[in-house]
């Protein structure tokens, strides 16, 4: 399946809102090792991704495959605790066939998170990092998500995407972690397909080109979401700090990432409540 109709996003949309009461206001797509920010939810209600029409089944360890609807911080949430990577295989439109799920269900708010490696040498592991921007390497290379058939009721065939990531939410965010004392690095994040982590030389061709954080998701969700006129607020979690030299004896994986993750978590989430909480007081 190439690309959807705006009555596959429609059918999926209902298949949701058919199984809660609620009407969510605010995505939240949840990275690796980040699943573990959805038990908080009260009230929850859980759909797994292979019950949703058209969506498609998240493969990786330590993506959950599900959605999961409730109360955060006094916000109707639509939360996915696992997303669909690129790498996995799926084309561009299903890996955001979510995110324009989630417009039609009439969510105006989507907010990402990821894991990323460090570039910029002032990050470590268990930094968080605001996404001011972006660099879409994959969509300049070809597989951009919005390529194809435009759908109007979305957006327009060429959107602006000079201000992909809402400036009054990056606003909102420095200011709950100033008064929270959280501290929150800002940055460019820049996708790469993956699944194989840089070579030291991308490491440091990447970090030239003014990245600060690098990662293999996000970028198309936010770019689609953007597309379609929501709001949009992105945060990485450093999980590890990318390595720019071929002498080292270190290497990154996938376990470091998710123990990372679950480090991070509790950080991520004081911040993601105080943010939610202020939306949902909005
Ligand atoms: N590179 C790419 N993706 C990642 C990394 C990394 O170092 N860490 C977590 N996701």
């Amino acid at each position: 399946m190439d690309s959807f109709t705006l009555a596959d996003y429609d059918e999926a949309a209902q298949a949701i809102l058919n199984r809660t009461a609620q009407q969510p206001r605010i995505g939240l797509i949840l990275g690796s090792g980040l699943s573990p920010l959805a038990d908080q939810i009260e009230d929850a209600v859980i759909i797994p991704y292979d019950e949703i029409p058209h969506f498609p089944v998240s493969t990786v360890a330590g993506h959950a495959g599900r959605l999961v609807m409730g109360t955060l911080a006094g916000a109707q949430v639509c939360v996915m605790q696992g997303r669909f990577h690129y790498y996995e295989g799926y084309s561009m439109q299903q890996t955001t066939l979510p995110v324009r799920v989630m417009q039609r269900m009439g969510i105006g708010t989507l907010i990402v998170t990821n894991a990323a490696g460090g570039l910029n040498p002032e990050f470590n592991a268990g930094d968080l990092m605001l996404i001011e921007d972006h660099i879409n390497l994959l969509g300049m290379a070809g597989a951009n998500p919005l390529r194809g058939p435009n759908l109007d009721a979305f957006g327009t065939r060429f959107p602006p995407a000079n201000r992909v990531y809402t400036p009054a939410l990056r606003r909102l965010a420095k200011e709950v972690a100033a008064a929270n004392d959280i501290t929150l690095r800002s940055g460019v994040y820049i996708i790469l397909a993956g699944p194989n982590f840089e070579t030291a030389a991308e490491v440091r061709m990447v970090r030239n080109w003014g990245a600060d954080a690098v990662g293999m998701s996000t970028v198309p969700e936010a770019l689609v979401a953007h597309h379609a006129g929501m709001d949009v607020l992105g945060i990485s979690t450093i999980t590890n700090v990318a390595i720019d030299d071929v002498e080292t004896d270190a290497e990154p994986t996938h376990e470091e990432v998710n123990e990372a993750g679950k480090l991070i978590v509790p950080k991520l989430m004081a911040l993601l409540t105080q943010i939610l909480a202020q939306l949902a007081a909005q």
